[in-house]
């Protein structure tokens, strides 16, 4: 397999330093077959990332951030680099996620900015795009997506870096795309990332789906064509739901 899945869990502003029972007891469950057959990562709040480096790595899960600022230092009361992630046990970020596009005004040149600070810092950026509902409606969520991709994605990316397509509508709503429009738009994607990084990089790119993934529709959706696995919010917060998701890779 050219891309090994990734099942990646985004906890967004949610978690305590009791959490950390739930990442133990995702270790606990993430045996040799599943590891097999497909990487999992957890992005905790930033506040659990060191605490929780221990016992993710134990179970051979990786940590990533939720966002980062595109300097490495500096005077950004309240923000965090990429390399004190990378410091903290991360290994991935998300970076451009629609509720930092919408509630940050983060437009796809800082979103650019941030994927090249995460690859500065030796950290792999998950980079997301993704159409609201009315612009699917008005049918321009190919063009909106394929936009972002040509304006979120720098130009010089290796072919390591992941993408991930979560159409805003579908976040936290229960709602997911049919499953042809998932064929459709992760094929399209494939495509503009090509065009973007060239020398034929797209093939190794990882493109996730993220937008109300569950256990139960996570079958469905994990074997799309271009579908290299998940970007999961709500369902990632408890081990039982997410290894329920990841497991449609067993
Ligand atoms: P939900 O899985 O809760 O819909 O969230 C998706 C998401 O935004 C992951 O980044």
């Amino acid at each position: 397999m050219i891309r090994r899945p990734l099942v990646a869990g985004n906890w967004k502003m949610n978690g305590l330093r009791a959490s950390l029972a739930e990442i133990e007891a995702m270790s606990a469950v993430y045996d040799d077959a599943l590891r097999a057959r497909a990487e999992l990562i957890v992005c905790p709040p930033a506040t659990l990332i060191a605490l929780a480096r221990e016992i993710a790595t134990r179970g051979g899960l990786g940590l990533g951030g939720q966002d980062c600022h595109a300097e490495a230092s500096g005077a950004h009361t309240g923000d965090i680099s990429a390399e004190m992630l990378k410091d903290a046990g991360a290994s991935y970020v998300i970076v451009g996620h629609s509720e930092r596009r919408s509630d940050h005004g983060e437009t796809d040149a800082d979103v650019q900015a941030k994927a090249a600070a995460a690859l500065r810092a030796g950290l792999t950026p998950i980079i997301c795009v993704g159409e609201t509902r009315a612009e699917r409606e008005a049918g321009d969520a190919l063009s909106i997506v394929g936009a972002q991709i040509e304006g979120s994605l720098p130009a010089d990316a290796p072919a390591h870096i992941v993408v991930a397509y979560e159409p805003v509508w579908a976040i936290g709503t229960g709602l997911t795309p049919t499953v042809d429009d998932v064929a459709e738009m992760h094929a399209f994607a494939r495509e503009r990332i090509e065009a973007r990084l060239g020398g034929g990089k797209s093939g190794e790119v990882r493109i996730l789906y993220g937008g109300s993934v569950k256990p139960s529709n996570a079958r469905e959706l994990m074997y799309v064509a271009n579908v290299d696995g998940a970007l999961v919010g709500g369902a990632s917060l408890t081990a039982k739901d997410f290894i329920g998701v990841a497991s449609a890779y067993r």
